[in-house]
């Protein structure tokens, strides 16, 4: 165990990871470590890394270079690689990093505590068998005091052609609906408003819990566990990602619509417009099915925002299936869309595909396809100037102090002058005076509107 005890985290990849590293985090002050914000200075360093695609892989490298370095002058360092890349990679980052000391997959990470202890008594440690993963036993170090994420499942059982989720992040394990709820009473009693529920398809949930309802269907799922959570006290918000086209059920909609609490917004990846290019990804559902489903959740909530992940370039999509893609977009308006070029990653059947596409092809699409995007964007975030939004405060505009910056019920970023000390946490009214494609800004009603409203800070509370 080294003498002095400072850890460093850093976090790549998506929310799952972001909640994983959390928990590492709690599991190292339960040691006594103490958090530093500079990795040069940490006796600890972790990287929580992901490997969705090779420009994610490759950014790991080069920070581990750096630590492998530091530690050949400073031999006490501990240096561990979690995550995504350390399961794909396993025993193979030894020889190339041999500086390591630890390799863990997102199955372990509850498992670091017993993990480091193998090494502070000279081990080099590599953790990628499957597990059960252990009930969340210790508690994780949130970066926010205001919203949070609880893990509902974890692993994916699809097979989606180009992803490498299900290689490492192993199969679909549900945590029992007591467990979820018992930790968000737990939030509830911390002073926490806002809780994602999260899992890498989330409405895979409860497949794998005992239990059939009479009419034959699974006891627990989504549906049944938002029913579950909805009236933890001082929760005032529920989101849940992500979610996938194949399973999303109207059953599932009416929930979101009857419950106050679950916000109007829906992260849906649907990959690409093409129903050829969506057979090929082995997505299991078509272009018509998608934008059935945004029908339905607009018919029940006329304003839902719609959010969604696209990839371009995947293996012998032609132009006119790319074409789709934009016809898709621009026919759906979505608020967000996160977009990427494909790129082959190693165990998954695509990559082996003869048909790939040039880098060139890939970034043009790319390129067009985040041109549209943008603008339909900023369509769609006009409908909020002139209305009043509730938005919950999360912390201080970091480029303007003088600003506070928080969320919409619809996921929308909004700034808007005030005071942090007070308004943190807080769920308040917000008169939407300017629209961004990504971004609204405005000022607080209330008691600020009794004050000269024109200047900014009068709107001070
Ligand atoms: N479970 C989610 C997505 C998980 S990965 C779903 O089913 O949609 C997050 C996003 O990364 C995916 O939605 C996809 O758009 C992108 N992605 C995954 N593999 C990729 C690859 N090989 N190349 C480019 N983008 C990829
Ligand atoms: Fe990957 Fe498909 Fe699973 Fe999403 S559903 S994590 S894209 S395999
Ligand atoms: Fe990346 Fe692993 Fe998440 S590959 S996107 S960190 S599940």
């Amino acid at each position: 165990m080294p003498a002095s005890r400072r850890y460093h985290i850093t976090t790549f990849g998506c929310q799952m990871n972001k909640a994983d590293s959390e928990r590492m985090a709690g599991i190292l002050e339960d040691m006594g470590f103490t958090w530093e914000e500079e990795p040069n200075a940490a006796d600890l360093i972790i990287y929580n890394t992901c490997t969705i695609r090779d420009n994610a892989e490759q950014k790991v490298y080069s920070y581990l270079g750096r630590q492998a370095k530091r530690k050949q002058e400073d031999p006490h360092l501990t240096l561990v690689v979690a995550g995504c890349v350390a399961q794909q990679e396993g025993e193979q980052l030894l020889r190339r990093v041999p500086e390591l000391d630890l390799v863990m997959g997102p199955q372990h990470a509850n498992r670091l505590g017993e993990l480091l202890e193998q090494v502070f008594s000279g081990s080099q440690v590599v953790a990628t068998e499957p597990v059960h993963i252990m009930e969340d036993i210790t508690k994780p170090r949130r970066d926010s005091t205001v919203t949070a994420w609880v893990n509902v499942i974890y692993g994916c059982n699809e097979r989606c052609t180009y992803c490498v989720v299900p290689n490492v992040r192993g199969v679909e394990q549900s945590r029992p609906p007591e467990a979820i709820r018992e930790e968000m009473v737990e939030l509830g009693r911390q002073g926490y408003k806002e809780v994602t529920l999260l899992g890498q398809n989330i409405d895979a949930y409860g497949r794998d819990l005992p239990g059939v309802t009479p009419e034959g269907r699974h006891q627990h799922t989504l549906t049944d566990l938002l029913y579950t959570v909805h009236d933890v006290p001082g929760i005032e918000r529920i989101r849940f990602a992500t979610s996938h086209p194949r399973y999303f059920t109207e059953r599932l909609i009416r929930a979101c619509a009857e419950l106050p609490k679950v916000c109007e917004h829906f992260h849906i990846p649907f990959q690409s417009g093409d129903n050829e290019v969506l057979k090929a990804m082995g997505r299991g559902y078509t272009q018509e099915k998608y934008r059935r489903i945004i029908e339905i959740i607009r018919s029940y909530m006329p304003d839902a925002a719609i959010s969604a992940d696209a990839i371009v370039g995947f293996p012998g999509e032609t132009e006119s299936q790319f074409e789709n893609t934009l016809k898709l977009v621009d026919e759906i308006g979505f608020d967000q869309l996160n977009t990427a070029a494909y790129s082959p990653r190693p165990g998954t059947p695509a990559a082996l595909w003869e048909s790939q596409l040039s880098e060139e092809v890939k970034s043009d699409r790319l390129q067009r396809l985040n041109h549209l995007v943008a603008t339909k964007a900023a369509e769609r975030s006009q409908r909020y100037l002139g209305r009043v939004e509730e938005v919950l405060v999360e912390a201080q505009n970091e480029k303007n102090p003088d600003q506070v910056m928080g969320r919409t019920r619809s996921n929308r970023l909004t700034f808007f002058p005030g005071d942090i000390q007070t308004l943190q946490g807080k769920l308040v009214p917000v008169l939407i005076t300017e629209a961004r494609a990504f971004s609204l800004s405005g000022h607080l009603l209330g008691e600020s509107t009794r004050l000269d409203a024109s200047s900014a800070a009068a709107v001070l509370p």
